[in-house]
């Protein structure tokens, strides 16, 4: 009996040092107490306003732009004409100038089982001239339809810029809410990065790619005047062999177009490009990124390109995360972090944006690179030369929200909160940039973490991973 008790004793005892260490090792940040009222996300009927098809014959629709070069002279303006396909050109204009100038397109078109895509139209603008705003007409020859941009500024190291950063969008009653709130966000985002999963289609029966086209008529309000930049999620592969549709990415790849060959990428997945103060990287967690593989060799050759003093901030986006302590999609990343993360820290990367997971959560400066199998060091400690990571898979999507945490939260975990939203990014020097998530609380949008972000190479001083 007495032995018994000392055992038990021993045995308490050592619980309770695990216990201790658990609490030592999980000394997390903040989990939001905030909570949504829970109600089902519903997608919006075929017949909703914001999917209704412009007027008159062939009008075009589905308008969006996105950088069409590396420094962001070239526009990609597409669009979607229904009945035949009618004009290839585009039409543009400085503000305030009579001549006009045309561009030629091309016009393309796919099958995806018992769907036929409408005519979808892709042309690219070259030789505009920076921080100039510019008009531009398709539909030529039938339904003519006006539209406006403005180029960034050109690159350099202390242009401030503004983005906008949506995730996970989807086409419901929230997805409208997020569109929504970042447009009427003060923070006044210039032009988006989209972390990937565009339009959900894929959970309508055969892929409905209808889902597709009332997708890109929805996102035209704000994707046809400000370019957004695309990295493609899991809902891009519209795999489907069980209907014969087994190559991935066919209607995402055919709708929307990214200038990957201006960074030398072989492939629309992964790419880069510069915009004002920012280099922007975008990988895809869907394509092979094992050593050897085109998108690693990619990203080998092209990080020590990345040139600090003409581009000081450094931006990845990647649609699985690779730091997430939610219990859904929790280490999908894992073996992407394994082959990237080292690269990730040498080259000192300010921020990941990642989405997939269906919440909010930003992380501490974290690495997790010291481990080589027997060496046991498998946890990830604070680093001031690794990026934040940030899950931004928010956007409002039928999938509804992940509200399942990993308790207690991992110290790698700086603030969490299951609540729909959108975030901005802004980028005021070469040393500061200012970041802030905004909830979508029923009805209007609340600033609900925020950050002074610290360049990682012009001031690489700690931060305040407290929101503000
Ligand atoms: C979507 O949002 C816009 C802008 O707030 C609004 O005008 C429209 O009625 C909304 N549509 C739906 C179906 O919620
Ligand atoms: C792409 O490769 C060409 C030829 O090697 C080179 O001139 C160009 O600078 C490269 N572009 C980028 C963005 O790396
Ligand atoms: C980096 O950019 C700066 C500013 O544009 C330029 O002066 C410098 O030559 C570039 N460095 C390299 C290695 O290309
Ligand atoms: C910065 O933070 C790290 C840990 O995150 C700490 O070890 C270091 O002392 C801090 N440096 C300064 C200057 O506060
Ligand atoms: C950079 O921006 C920050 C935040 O607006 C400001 O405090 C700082 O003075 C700026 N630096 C320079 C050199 O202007
Ligand atoms: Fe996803």
């Amino acid at each position: 009996m007495r032995a018994k008790m000392g055992s038990f004793a021993a045995f308490s005892l050592l619980v309770l040092g695990l216990v201790f260490n658990i609490a030592v090792l999980c000394n997390g940040g903040k989990t939001s107490s905030y909570v949504r009222k829970m109600e089902k996300t519903v997608d919006m009927p075929l017949n909703s306003d914001v999917f209704g098809a412009p007027e008159g014959y062939n009008a075009p629709q589905q308008v969006h732009i996105t950088q069409g070069d590396h420094e962001g002279k070239a526009v990609i303006v597409s669009w979607v004409t229904p009945d035949e396909p009618g004009s290839n050109t585009v039409i543009y204009w400085k503000e305030n100038t009579e001549y006009k100038k045309k561009a030629e397109g091309k016009v393309y078109t796919y099958k995806f089982y018992n769907y036929n895509s409408g005519y979808i139209h892709h042309c690219t603008i070259k030789s505009l001239e920076f921080d100039t705003k510019y008009y531009y007409e398709v539909g030529a020859g039938h339904t003519m339809r006006k539209f406006w941009f403005v180029t960034p500024p050109a690159v350099g190291p202390d242009v401030p810029y503004t983005f906008g950063v949506i995730g996970d969008l989807g086409q419901s009653y929230d997805s409208n809410m997020t569109l929504t709130h970042y447009e009427l966000n003060p923070q006044k985002g210039q032009s988006v990065l989209f972390v990937g999963d565009l339009s959900y289609a894929d959970n309508y029966p055969n892929h409905d790619n209808v889902r597709w086209d009332t997708w890109g008529r929805f996102t035209e309000r704000s994707a046809a005047y400000q370019p957004w930049i695309w990295a493609a999620g899991n809902h891009e592969m519209d795999f489907a062999p069980e209907i014969g549709e087994i190559k991935p990415f066919k209607p995402f790849t055919h709708r929307y177009h990214v200038p990957y060959r201006a960074s030398n990428s072989t492939a629309p997945l992964w790419y880069s490009i510069k915009r004002a103060s920012a280099y922007i990287i975008v990988l895809s967690s869907y394509s092979a990124y094992g050593k050897y593989t085109p998108q690693y060799t990619w990203l080998e050759q092209e990080l020590p390109k990345v040139n600090r003093t003409e581009t000081p901030w450094l931006i990845v986006l990647v649609h699985s995360p690779w730091y997430n302590s939610y219990n859904y999609h929790f280490m999908e990343g894992e073996s992407m972090r394994v082959m990237f993360e080292q690269w990730f820290v040498q080259y000192k990367v300010d921020v990941v944006f990642s989405g997939h997971v269906h919440a909010y959560e930003r992380s501490e400066r974290v690495s997790n690179i010291a481990y080589n199998i027997v060496n046991g060091l498998c946890v990830p400690v604070k680093d001031q030369s690794a990026p934040v990571y940030i899950i931004i898979g928010d956007g409002g999507n039928i999938e509804g929200l992940a509200t399942s945490m990993i308790d207690p939260q991992p110290a790698y975990s700086a603030y969490r909160e299951a609540s729909f939203g959108h975030a901005t990014f802004s980028i005021k020097n070469r040393t500061h940039a200012y970041y802030s998530w905004h909830r979508n609380q029923d009805g209007y949008a609340v600033e609900a973490d925020s950050m002074w972000f610290f360049n990682r190479y012009w001031n690489p001083v700690n931060e305040s991973s407290e929101s503000q």
